[in-house]
């Protein structure tokens, strides 16, 4: 009997030679990956989101919006035409848990820093269908009521700090700081967050 036959004829064998190949084909796509330098050197201009940016990124998450939207242009011309730049690693060495996302309910994020105005996006996360009446985005009304407390702003920079994004100690030591009197509403924090979104590489749109 031939070798292949015994493949063939073995199913339990073929999975585990399948899984053996498959694996190979991504250790080959990954790992190079792992060894190119300039992956992991932060874009010039890149800082650690400031302390209000950093609250806004976690209401983000706590949101859902990355369940929508996703933050990486793809190096396609129809992505790069409506969104500007494509996405690069360089831009990302900071963010942990990435936001990249695969699920475009919504338009891609990455470079809307910058494309609306503030208000724009108050009114817009206040109810979607004040300024796109189509719009079929969620209504975030209480982030115009909830106030942020920064009590534990501190803690996430050095926890993110352990990870390797370099806050210093004055950034964590003034971390509670613009929270102070209740002056930072969630919805403040949240357009902080979204108006940095993808600025430092130059839009061309
Ligand atoms: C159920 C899916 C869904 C969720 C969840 C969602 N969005 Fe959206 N979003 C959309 C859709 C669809 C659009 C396009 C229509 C519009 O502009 O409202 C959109 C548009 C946007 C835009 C305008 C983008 C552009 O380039 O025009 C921004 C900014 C935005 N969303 C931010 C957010 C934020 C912040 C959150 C979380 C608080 C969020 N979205 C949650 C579906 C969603």
């Amino acid at each position: 009997m031939k070798n292949h036959d015994i493949v063939e004829k073995n199913i339990g064998l073929m999975i585990i030679l399948t899984v053996i190949a498959i694996s190979f084909g991504a250790l080959v796509e990954i790992v190079p990956q792992f060894f190119v330098e300039n992956n992991r050197e932060p874009i010039a201009g890149l800082k650690p989101l400031g302390p209000v940016a950093l609250e806004g990124r976690d209401i983000y998450i706590r949101e859902g919006c990355h369940v929508c939207h996703t933050q990486m242009v793809r190096p396609l011309r129809a992505e790069v035409e409506r969104y500007g730049h494509y996405s690069m690693a360089q831009e990302h060495v900071y963010e942990h848990p990435f936001l990249w996302g695969s699920k475009r309910t919504g338009p891609d994020l990455a470079r809307v820093g910058g494309r609306y105005s503030d208000e724009w996006h108050r009114a817009h996360l206040y109810n979607p269908r004040n300024v796109v009446p189509e719009s079929i985005m969620p209504s975030y009304p209480w982030l115009f009521d909830n106030v942020v407390t920064g009590d534990h702003t501190a803690a996430k920079m050095r926890a993110l700090r352990t990870v390797g994004v370099p806050y210093t100690d004055e950034d964590i030591a003034s971390a509670a700081k613009p929270f102070v009197g209740g002056r930072v509403t969630e919805i403040d924090a949240l357009v902080v967050y979204l108006q940095q979104l993808g600025t430092l590489v130059q839009q061309k749109r």
